[in-house]
């Protein structure tokens, strides 16, 4: 289980500290969310922060780009220490098909995000392309968005698909996540946990990464002894 802390809800003043106690937390991965002000309403940041913080620390740097352009950020996100780049399925299976390939080509690992409304078999065509599959659990854009619970069986559609496919892609949830609705993420079968507002505004930072850890964990080993349980039965 993969628990990734969002910049996104970090104090913009003080990166590079953030990086650093996020760093320190046991999370595994920093979760960089990247909005162009067109592609989502929103306005972040772009590969010069990214650039700044990689000297302090070697943590897992997963950017997020909710761009409608992001053929042109692949290279100065690279450059500037990105391990993964996401891109999302809206743009076109075209697009995708050469973002994923140009992504892979820099050496990353690459990630596919789906919106609440965009239905998910648009991602078919691309599943072994992919590293990480990103679920969107709210609408992109903003932190401290409440869960939107129609999304869950996207993720249910997610596993199983690479149940039968013998896929190894990982099933990344992201907003509104918190220690209730990473538990119900993870028993339907994610895996990779992006989680703002519910891990930063903790003072002990690393106690909250530990608790969602452990409730992750947990869900994820009952859903796995239940469907034990089941198969049993039959
Ligand atoms: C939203 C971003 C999320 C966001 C999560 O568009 O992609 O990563 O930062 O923040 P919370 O956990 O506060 O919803
Ligand atoms: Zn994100």
């Amino acid at each position: 289980m993969i628990i990734a802390p969002s910049l996104l809800a970090a104090d913009f003043s003080r990166f590079a500290k953030e990086t650093e106690r996020i760093s320190k937390s046991g999370a595994d991965w920093l979760h960089l969310d990247v909005m162009d002000g067109h592609f989502v309403p929103n306005i972040s940041f772009g590969p010069q922060v990214v650039k700044s913080i990689r000297p302090v620390s070697r943590i897992f740097f997963d950017v997020h780009l909710m761009c409608s352009k992001p053929e042109i950020l692949l290279g100065p996100f690279c450059e500037a220490g990105a391990n993964q780049i996401t891109v999302h399925v809206e743009l076109g299976e075209a697009a995708v098909t050469q973002l994923l390939w140009k992504i892979k080509s820099l050496g990353l690992k690459a990630g596919l995000a789906v919106n609440p409304p965009t239905t998910i078999s648009l991602l078919q065509p691309h599943l072994d392309q992919i590293d990480t599959l990103l679920v969107m659990t709210v609408n992109p854009g903003f932190g401290g968005q409440p869960f939107i619970h129609e999304t869950l069986p996207k993720i249910q559609q997610a596993a199983a698909w690479r149940r039968e496919r013998g896929l190894g892609y990982r099933i990344e949830v992201d907003g509104g996540i918190n220690l209730a609705t990473a538990a119900e993420c993870a028993r339907v079968g994610a895996d990779t946990f992006v989680s703002g507002t519910a891990l930063l505004g903790n003072r002990s930072l690393g106690t909250a990464v530990k608790k969602m850890r452990k409730a992750v964990e947990a869900a994820h080993l009952k859903a796995a002894g239940d469907k034990h349980a089941t198969l049993q039965l039959i």
